[in-house]
């Protein structure tokens, strides 16, 4: 068991890095040792507002005996080759959602994490809120009985120069897709990690306000293994951005949660207090609009968690193979819209 203290750094920084940067400052155990960008202004930037040392190349970086994992916070369709060279360098590895931009190279970072023996980690955060992991216990209890439909509902909003002012988002490439793959994506894995596996998948996706690549609206029908059906509908070209909505209907119960929050829960069962707190919905904030506009609550809970999966030798809360799974159903949807 590795009882030191378990040494982070950060590749990429940018919005992501920042989330990182708070959190592990904040965990008992864990400590930040260095940043690296490939645009070195950046890297020297962090490094001098934290006070940790900035690597000029990725490869003195992973070379370095002084880093134990280091989190991945580059755009999204980058993150193979840098996971494959950590792994390569026994560096443990917590990569930033989604894994990687398809399932073929998701899986091929899953792989090298294995061969190499290296712990691989996905920041998914809202499977870590007190609300969330109540409405999962509930579902697995079969506290809501059969569960009918479930609905998923992103209705944000990106002003334009979000994408346009960057050169990785809306690219199929780097983002991997667009409200599906970048922003939904949390809200889809804790849809999926409720009721799935997926079965059939029907869907529109429409490129309706941004100049982008890729979709900024979707919706999708789902039938799920178990039964259950389900809906998505995903806009980043929603004004002015509300809160995500995901509701289970089953036939002893209801829950829906706004963001990590839980609103609504009803079960016919009198020993449960209902709740029901609908005025949550309307403040646009948890991301909605802003995409920085988020606690670091959620951040905190992932590093603590990689920090005691690296300390105990343990599979992290969300493993590469549980990220896999909402890569593979956003890309089917993707499929189903062709
Ligand atoms: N979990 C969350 O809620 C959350 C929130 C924001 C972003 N993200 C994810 O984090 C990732 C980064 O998003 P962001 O918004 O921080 O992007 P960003 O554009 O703000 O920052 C990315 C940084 O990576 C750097 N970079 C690019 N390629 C690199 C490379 N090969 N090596 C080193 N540095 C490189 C860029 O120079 C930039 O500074 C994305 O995958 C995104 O989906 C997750």
């Amino acid at each position: 068991m590795h009882t030191d203290t378990i040494k982070y750094a950060i590749i990429g920084c940018g919005t992501a890095a920042r989330f990182h940067t708070s959190a592990i400052l904040k965990t008992q155990g864990a400590e930040l040792v260095g940043f690296y960008d490939r645009h070195k202004e950046v890297t020297q930037a962090f490094a001098k507002e934290y006070g940790v040392p900035a690597y000029e190349s990725l490869d003195k970086l992973l070379s370095c005996k002084n880093v134990d994992v280091v989190s991945i916070c580059t755009p999204s369709g980058g993150r193979l080759p840098i996971a494959l060279a950590a792994a390569q360098q026994g560096k443990h590895i917590l990569a930033e959602k989604p894994l990687e931009v398809t399932v073929e190279r998701a899986e091929r970072t899953i792989a090298g994490c294995h061969r190499q023996g290296v712990i691989l980690g996905c920041v998914f955060q809202y499977r870590f809120y007190n609300d969330v992991r109540r409405v999962k216990e509930l579902i697995d209890a079969g506290s809501l009985g059969k569960i009918v439909l479930a609905e998923a509902q992103v209705k944000w909003y990106r002003p334009k120069a979000y994408y346009e002012n960057s050169s990785w988002r809306g690219t199929w490439a780097l983002d991997g897709g667009g409200v599906l793959m970048n922003q939904a994506i949390h809200t889809i894995d804790l849809m999926q990690w409720f009721v799935g596996p997926v079965r059939d998948v029907k869907s529109h996706v429409g490129t309706l306000f941004h100049s982008i690549e890729t979709e900024d609206t979707a919706v999708a029908a789902l039938e799920f293994e178990a039964g259950t059906v389900g809906t998505i509908s995903a806009s980043t070209a929603a004004y002015p951005g509300l809160r995500a909505l995901l509701s289970v209907h089953g036939t002893k119960g209801s829950a829906i949660l706004a963001g990590e929050r839980l609103i609504y829960l009803s079960i016919d069962d009198p020993t449960l207090k209902p709740v029901s707190q609908f005025g949550r919905v309307d403040q646009s904030s948890s991301g909605g609009m802003d995409p920085a506009d988020i606690a670091d609550w959620g951040h905190v809970q992932v590093i603590g968690d990689m920090t005691e999966a690296v300390r105990k030798q343990r599979k992290p809360a969300v493993t590469g193979e549980e990220a896999l799974k909402s890569i593979k159903l956003i890309q089917s949807i993707y499929q189903a819209a062709k």
